[in-house]
């Protein structure tokens, strides 16, 4: 059992029955996580190298215990006290990490399309944490595998995905697997962060929340990615709160068993109120929990790949 490609670089390169294998693998490592002893040997003898140029709280951690967990070595490579500082080019760096007997390098960067230019340039395995505004293959999957576990089948599911759509890549990789899976994907948001051009992949665009979130079964808020954002998109935090922030009075719009979902980390206040996160509908920390399984699946499957 195992991919067809020795890198996870994108959801775009994946089809059915491979995202059906992922949540499947992923679906039996949740079982063991379950158990007293929560560690296999499947990966003995290899070795994970979380290569994170930006800042990260749950990849960074899924990935390092989803590589514990299998039983590889796992490093965690320090950006700011490596000789990145010193200048390094990424290239080089990811070279010397390989040449230390690396065999799968998790890389997050701000640079869409690093991912894919490491993949190119390396034997090692090569897994996508997240590149630029492009994807975050492992987010979307483990959204995917959250979604499944709650309503079991996502094919014709309504699933609506708000706020900064541009600059988001848990929104792309989304996109790319909720369709592919089957379910009808809504977009939400203001107009400057919903680029038009996305109907073209089979999603409907709607700049009025009320409207967007109608008779959805899934409601997958967006975190507004300040750090990403060279201009103002919007006037101010408080008006966005008001036409694109998730209350309980917006959420009535959408089933009543709807999902509310959200990658993390949240501006509580801003994209999302703090009732509806930590409200009955939310699976928010399900997510969190979900990534492990759904990341030792990833490492698993990758390392079945020959090279
Ligand atoms: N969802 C996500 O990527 O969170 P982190 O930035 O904390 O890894």
């Amino acid at each position: 059992m195992s991919l067809k490609s020795k890198d996870l670089v994108s959801i775009r390169g994946l089809d059915a029955s491979d995202i059906g294998l992922i949540l499947e693998t992923a679906a039996g490592f949740k079982d063991v996580l379950g158990r007293d002893i929560k560690k296999v040997p499947a990966l003995r003898g290899k070795t994970t190298v979380n290569l994170f140029y930006e800042p990260s709280t749950r990849t960074r951690t899924s990935f390092e215990l989803a590589a514990k967990r299998l039983s590889t070595d796992v490093v965690n490579f320090s950006v700011s006290t490596s000789s990145v500082v010193k200048g390094e080019s990424l290239r080089d760096t990811a070279l010397t990490i390989q040449a230390l007997g690396a065999d799968i390098i998790i890389v997050r960067h701000s640079c869409s399309g690093v991912a894919h230019f490491l993949a190119d340039n390396l034997g090692a395995s090569v897994v996508n944490a997240g590149d630029g505004t492009n994807e975050h293959p492992t987010q979307a999957l483990l959204d995917l595998f959250t979604i499944q576990e709650r309503k079991e089948a996502i094919k014709g599911l309504r699933v609506a995905i708000v706020g900064d759509i541009l600059h988001s890549r848990v929104a792309k990789s989304n996109m790319y697997a909720l369709t592919t899976m089957g379910a009808k994907v809504r977009l939400i948001g203001p107009p400057t962060l919903v680029p038009e051009a996305l109907e073209e992949l089979g999603v409907e665009i709607f700049s009025d929340m009320d409207k967007g979130l109608r008779d959805v079964d899934i409601v997958m808020m967006l975190r507004i990615q300040m750090e990403r954002q060279g201009k103002g998109f919007f006037p101010t935090t408080v008006e966005y709160f008001r036409n694109w922030g998730l209350t309980p009075e917006r959420l009535s719009r959408a089933k009543k068993d709807a999902l509310v979902m959200h990658p993390g980390p949240m501006n509580r206040g801003v994209e999302i109120a703090s009732d509806v996160a930590d409200g009955h509908n939310s699976v928010i920390l399900d997510q969190v929990t979900n990534g492990l399984a759904v990341r030792m699946a990833v490492l698993y499957l990758l390392a079945g790949v020959k090279g």
